[in-house]
């Protein structure tokens, strides 16, 4: 089959379209053909371990696909090849892979293909994070950086879940986009104090909840901005180290700051209860997905590049064949 590899160097990463075995599906595996990848700025990191000075040999990236099922594998009962099914997984730049049937959820009724890719990994990651922190309706919850794909779904899933949603981004009119996604209010992390700013929006209280995915000096400028018994998930950190905080500090106001994982947390949810919830609000319009751009495969590299850039509000998608 045909994958796009990432190929690690010192001097630039390189993804190549190349020729690589067929997975096959084992013992309680599904493999599903592809139709469309979502991307995600995971997709663009390195795993390579600099301390034990190992090269990272190629590696097939992407966490999102879209396609249909082509096989199962033994143990398997809840899918049959022909389904349409969207999955997190570990490969999904490639013509097939293989998932977790924990881990492949059906698509909404009506949405498109390539709609549907967008979703897993931001998604869930959001609703994982909200279930963490156990969000009240009526709380306020800060999620950060809007036209992420995290903060993208996090806005919305804040709302339906009946929370006062406040947002950030790098520019007014990121932030102006993330009211138009449900959020109240927002901070312009590159021109304005944070701190002040989410004071002043929530009359001196702070935040109950915070999402972040950003880290580096926002997530310092939030901390000071959190309510008593405010709560912290931090899911990202892309822009630089946290400064350290003391556990003393936050014990005192009842607080905390957890890092969360989406694959720690999905394989958790055997029933699918975060999925059953989400599903029904893309059928009822409450929650949608944004998919700025859907670009073929072949052109990955350039893909990889607009999320780099900063050049997406919400999500891109890449279509297969
Ligand atoms: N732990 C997990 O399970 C999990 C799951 C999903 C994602 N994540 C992490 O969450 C983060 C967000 O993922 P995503 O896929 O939603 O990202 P994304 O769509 O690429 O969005 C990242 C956003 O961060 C903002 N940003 C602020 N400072 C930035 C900087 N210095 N460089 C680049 N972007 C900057 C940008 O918005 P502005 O231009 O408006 O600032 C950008 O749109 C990533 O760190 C990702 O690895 C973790």
């Amino acid at each position: 089959m045909k994958a796009i590899r990432i190929h690690f160097a010192e001097d630039g990463d390189e993804l190549r379209m190349e020729e690589v075995p067929q997975p096959e599906p084992k013992a309680g595996e599904v493999l599903i053909k592809t139709q469309a990848i979502g991307v995600n700025r995971a997709d663009l990191g390195r795993r390579r371990t600099a301390s034990e000075g190992q090269q990272e040999p190629p590696r097939i990236p992407g966490l999102d696909v879209a396609g249909v099922v082509e096989s199962v594998g033994a143990d398997v009962t809840n899918w049959r090849p022909g389904d349409q099914v969207i999955a997190l997984v570990r490969s999904a730049y490639a013509e097939y892979s293989v998932a977790d049937p924990v881990l492949t959820y059906r698509p909404p009724e009506g949405m498109s293909t390539t709609d549907a890719a967008s979703l897993p990994c931001v998604f869930f990651t959001a609703w994982y994070a909200f279930q963490m922190a156990e969000l009240k309706p009526g709380e306020t919850a800060l999620i950060h950086a809007a036209g992420s794909g995290v903060g993208m779904a996090g806005i919305q899933i804040a709302k339906a879940l009946g929370a006062r949603v406040l947002t950030s981004a790098g520019s007014d009119e990121r932030v102006e986009r993330g009211r138009q996604l449900g959020a109240e209010a927002g901070v312009n992390y590159s021109t304005q104090n944070v701190t002040e700013t989410l004071l002043g929006l929530t009359d001196g209280r702070g935040v109950d909840m915070v999402l972040d995915t950003v880290g580096g000096a926002i997530f310092d400028a939030t901390l000071a901005a959190l309510a008593q018994g405010g709560r912290v998930v931090t899911v990202g950190g892309h822009t630089g180290q946290r400064a350290q905080y003391e556990d003393q500090d936050l014990a005192r106001k009842g607080q905390w700051v957890r890092a969360m994982g989406v694959f720690n947390e999905a394989p958790v949810d055997v029933d699918q209860r975060g999925w059953t919830q989400m599903k029904s609000w893309f059928e009822t319009g409450e929650l949608r997905t944004l998919v700025q751009e859907v670009i073929p495969w072949t052109e990955a590299k350039r893909v990889q590049d607009l999320l780099a850039n900063r050049g997406v509000f919400g999500k891109v998608v890449m279509e297969v064949g």
